[in-house]
């Protein structure tokens, strides 16, 4: 694999300070966007090249471009940190990269290196290092690299070019209601990923899989859906856009990477995390009979969905056809309260960083 450099074009119009600072005073989550974006090239028989960091700008594709008709893409999610001496720091982008290539490789897709990944945000949060928000709040900056196939032409085949770009967006909660627990609608009929499918990629595809559901745990008053096994509809997989645990008084429960479930960064974190604040943690089967009735005898005492855009968030209510509970009586508990502010203490650099996770600029 070659490893391109990246060559700095900037911007000759950035947005004003003033205009930057009012942005940052109120993100939301993926409304705004960074002055710059990096731009990779990959054409079968030369490999990757023309790496660039370039003005934000729109991409001109051709309407027969492949990506337009069969969806060969994938994305990650990650974050850039304020430290409290105005530094600036990833978090875990190598376990991103890897999980990049692993998507890739599923979608037929050339794997970029893991180097080049890296280097590529790097340069993006270098540029754009004035949108990063100020340490102590809960916003960072959320970076979006993905891939498209870019080869013109209408056969259904692996294209024989791509676009790898990477975009920034300054972030504040995931949902508007910040750490206020969300809603649940266990869908028990709708599906998002099949066994042998691509359920554990990270590819536009599964979250288009995931709105129809979606809009249904709307129209039933719930923030986020619930997918169970595709199978026997009864084993707890994921939200549609992150991971859950289920918390029984010490110990957390996720669950176990089927192969129909994206391996989230958030998710693989909080194993250890949980570990190191003297929890037991494990992966294994949750079905949604279990959920009901541990939620209603007591044992299961908090459930929390987390991932890069949403963090750690509390399940508030739970309904699913024909009943509906409350979790932790539909108040944030103090386990993933705890594990909310352990995890990003680590990633805002107020906390020792004993697993070398941060990745400083
Ligand atoms: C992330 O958490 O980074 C994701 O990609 C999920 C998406 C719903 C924003």
């Amino acid at each position: 694999m070659t490893t391109p450099t990246i060559e700095l074009k900037p911007s000759a119009n950035p947005l004003s300070a003033a205009e930057r600072e009012a942005i940052l005073a109120n993100p939301g989550f993926g409304r705004h966007f960074t002055d710059h974006m990096v731009t990779i090239k990959w054409t079968e028989g030369r490999g990757w090249h023309d790496g660039q960091l370039v003005p934000y700008a729109p991409i001109s594709l051709d309407p027969a471009t492949t990506v337009l008709h069969y969806a060969q893409e994938i994305f990650e999610g990650l974050k850039a940190y304020r430290r409290p001496d105005g530094s600036v720091a990833t978090f875990r982008p190598e376990k991103n990269a890897e999980r990049f290539q692993r998507s890739a490789r599923r979608l037929a897709m050339p794997e970029l290196p893991v180097e080049t990944f890296i280097e590529a945000c790097d340069a993006l949060v270098k540029q754009d290092k004035a949108w990063v928000p100020a340490h102590g709040g809960e916003e960072s900056l959320y970076l979006r690299p993905f891939m498209i196939a870019t080869e013109v032409g209408l056969g259904v085949k692996p294209a024989n070019e791509y676009l790898f770009l990477v975009i920034a967006s300054p972030a504040g909660a995931y949902f508007p209601g910040g750490v206020k627990p969300v809603s649940i609608w266990v869908s028990e009929d709708r599906v998002r990923a099949v066994p042998g499918g691509m359920g554990d990629a990270k590819t536009g595809g599964n979250y288009a899989a995931s709105l129809l559901a979606q809009a249904e745990a709307a129209t039933k008053g719930c923030d986020q859906v619930c997918y169970l096994d595709a199978v026997e509809h009864q084993w707890v997989e994921e939200l549609g856009g992150m991971n859950l645990y289920f918390v029984y008084g010490d110990k957390i429960v996720t669950p176990s990477l089927t192969g129909s479930i994206l391996e989230g960064v958030t998710r693989d974190s909080l194993l250890t995390v949980a570990r190191d604040l003297g929890y037991e943690a494990e992966e294994g089967r949750v079905s949604v009979e279990q959920w009901q009735r541990d939620s209603e005898n007591g044992s299961l005492t908090e459930v929390f969905a987390c991932g890069t855009a949403a963090v750690i968030t509390p399940v508030g209510t739970v309904k699913r056809a024909g009943a509906e509970w409350k979790q932790s009586g539909g108040e944030p508990g103090e386990v993933t309260l705890r594990l909310r502010q352990a995890l990003l203490d680590i990633q805002r650099g107020t906390a020792a960083d004993t697993h070398g996770w941060m990745h400083q600029l």
